[in-house]
């Protein structure tokens, strides 16, 4: 390893970040964060702080899981890789589809698609759900709905049904067919509307309309997060995603949960669409199925969705789709090793009590800061305080404050997360009380600092 110096004077120097401009990492060099334990991580110059943010959404277990690091190594040496293509399998992988299936049976889940990671298993959905309309005798059924403020990764697929401008402009144009309804988001939506039941239901309306004017033979499938994490944790009302369930079940849409957030216990359930009562047709998954220690994702699909794909009789099922990674045997024995560690510690009642205490603290330093405009969360550990410099006209704070408060929320004790104007948080579903009270500390002195 080379020395600290030269660490910090050529990291921009060669990489290139993902969501950031590439001078703006020359100018600023980041926080390099050189090891971690249990919820907390240390920075090259030696400053421990607790991760509010859980690596990206994702390291669910903590950095201290030694029975998945021990099943990763383990694997390395038995067969660190072989294909997955059809035609040849690996004992892993077959392990790890029992488990990720087992895991979500309550949701209806009946087959596992391997991926390397949540942007894959969104592309996977999305494509297989063309192609599940296609076997069916149906292949006009190619449009995708989704919601504004929802984020479902970087591939065209994913930022074509993406509802954040930031992320689409400049690999413009981008998949056509996609349509996007106003997202559950009750501090700003186009109608003025504060009770989260009537946005839910214009919404609803809203749908229906664009699925009226498409044509619903026309619509594949509508994919939404059931909290929509990276746009800011928007969490909609509990009858939102039963609404639009209904509407596609009468319209023949397939419904895709993109659970690469939500899945795995984040938000006090075991899955999100399971959060709001809902069972989906395909859920794509990532982040918290190997708790982050190894690049997987899964593409899941309904026993319905399986049973149509399993039973063609018109030769049009061959999924010509997939990753060299793809249940890679390493990445499997992550997932079983993590599956079977998740449900041991129960992290999803770990992740309501410490997001209800999370959400509730935010609620109080809204009560002290007027900077404070909106706190969302209260269903499991995802948190997203909203920033502004004026609260009437509910002005979005602009970027060098909010970069302020960041770094002092850093210096005294906590990693946040900036995306836009909002503080996003999202800690190991292992935290403990002792540490969200630190976090709080450290956002009180962040907010204190502008
Ligand atoms: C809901 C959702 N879908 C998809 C993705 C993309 O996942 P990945 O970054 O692993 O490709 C993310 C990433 O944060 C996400 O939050």
């Amino acid at each position: 390893m080379k020395d600290d110096n030269f660490l910090k004077e050529n990291n921009a120097r060669h990489m290139w970040h993902p969501m950031g401009a590439p001078g703006d990492s020359l100018e600023h060099p980041p926080t390099i964060i050189k090891s971690a334990e249990g919820s907390k991580i240390t920075d090259l110059d030696g400053a421990e702080v607790v991760d509010a943010v859980g690596g990206l959404w994702c390291v669910n277990l903590g950095y201290s899981n030694d029975v998945v690091k021990d099943a990763i190594a383990k694997q390395l040496y038995e067969l660190p890789y072989y294909s997955a293509f059809a035609g040849t399998s690996n004992p892993t992988a077959i392990e790890a589809s029992y488990a990720v299936r087992e895991f979500f049976k309550d949701d209806g889940i009946g087959r596992v698609f391997f991926t390397s990671g949540g942007s894959d298993s969104v592309e996977t959905c999305l494509r297989l759900a063309r192609q599940y309309h296609r076997i069916k005798g149906e292949p006009t059924r190619t449009k995708f709905l989704s919601l504004k403020k929802g984020y479902h990764g970087t591939h065209f697929g994913g930022a074509s049904v993406n509802g954040n401008n930031r992320f689409r402009i400049a690999y413009e144009p981008l998949l056509p067919g996609c349509f996007h309804m106003p997202s559950p988001y009750t501090y700003r939506n186009p109608f003025n509307e504060t009770d989260p039941a009537v946005l839910a239901q214009l919404i609803a309306q809203a749908m229906e309309d664009e699925i009226n004017f498409q044509g619903a033979n026309t619509i594949a499938a509508f994919i939404m997060e059931p909290i929509q994490g990276a746009g800011g944790v928007i969490v909609p009302h509990e009858s939102l995603m039963p609404l639009l369930r209904e509407i596609c079940t009468r319209h023949g849409i397939l419904m895709i949960s993109d659970e690469v957030i939500t899945g795995f216990g984040r938000t006090g359930d075991w899955s999100g669409a399971r959060h709001w009562g809902v069972k989906p047709d395909m859920m794509s998954t990532a982040k918290g199925i190997t708790s982050g220690y190894f690049p997987v994702g899964a593409a899941l699909m309904s026993e319905v969705v399986a049973d149509v794909f399993e039973n063609d009789t018109r030769g049009e099922a061959g999924i010509y789709h997939g990753y060299t990674y793809s249940a890679h045997p390493v990445g499997a024995a992550a997932v079983t090793a993590t599956l079977s560690e998740t449900l041991r510690l129960d992290t999803k009642t770990n992740a309501a009590a410490r997001g209800a205490q999370l959400y509730e603290g935010a609620l109080k330093l809204a009560e002290k800061y007027d900077i404070i405009g909106d706190v969302r969360g209260g269903h499991g550990l995802m948190t997203g305080i909203e920033i502004v410099s004026d609260k009437t006209a509910k002005t979005p704070m602009d970027l060098a404050v909010m970069k302020r408060i960041h770094k002092a929320a850093y210096d005294a004790g906590a990693m946040v997360r900036l995306g836009g104007n909002n503080v996003l948080m999202s800690p190991p579903l292992t935290i403990s009380e002792a540490e969200i009270d630190t976090v709080l500390s450290a956002l009180d002195a962040g907010f204190g600092a502008v």
